[in-house]
């Protein structure tokens, strides 16, 4: 079958398996590798995306449920000041280590600033919750986004004030 939708900001139509997941999907035809497999069993959150802004684990997603839908991998995410400060947050605090559970804890992350701007360490927790770290313990990355959070409304705030003058 054909599917038709958004990757990273292009449209185009995939020939698709009917039962092929989306994980699969965006590793095997879209060499997208940033998309990792911890599991296989909807446990890990590595092979987390954004689909239409929400995300999932595309483990658990058939290719065939994304048609007409918008899916943003690692490698789209968009170059702004959200992405920016969460990397940067990342590398000062030490969020991660191996690495392989980095690109789903971002996009997570990137999730959750985008409609909770001032999270609480709780609203971060809860964000993450599906994403498992077998290195870091998991307080500097939350720590990461709490700095980055912080950062992102500091910088709002100085942007409106010289906005007002
Ligand atoms: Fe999808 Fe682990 S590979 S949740
Ligand atoms: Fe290694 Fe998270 S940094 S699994």
């Amino acid at each position: 079958m054909k599917i038709e939708n958004t990757i990273n900001g292009v449209t185009g139509v995939t020939e698709i398996e009917p039962r092929r997941l989306l994980v699969h999907m965006l590793r095997d035809q879209k060499h997208l590798t940033g998309v990792h497999i911890g599991c296989d069993t909807s446990q890990c959150g590595a092979c987390t995306v954004l689909l239409d802004g929400s995300t999932v684990k595309s483990c658990t997603v058939l290719a065939a449920q994304t048609d007409g839908c918008e899916l943003r991998t690692i490698e789209g995410m968009e170059h702004d000041r959200t992405t920016e400060a969460l990397k940067q947050a990342f590398n000062e605090l030490h969020g991660l280590q191996c690495g392989f559970c980095t690109p789903g804890m971002l996009l997570a992350a990137r999730a959750l600033l985008g409609h909770q701007p001032a999270p609480a360490e709780a609203d971060v927790r809860e964000a993450l919750h599906g994403n498992l770290c077998r290195c870091t313990g998991y307080q500097n990355i939350v720590d990461a986004v709490l700095l980055a959070a912080t950062r992102l409304r500091e910088a709002q705030a100085v942007m409106q004030a010289e906005a007002s003058r």
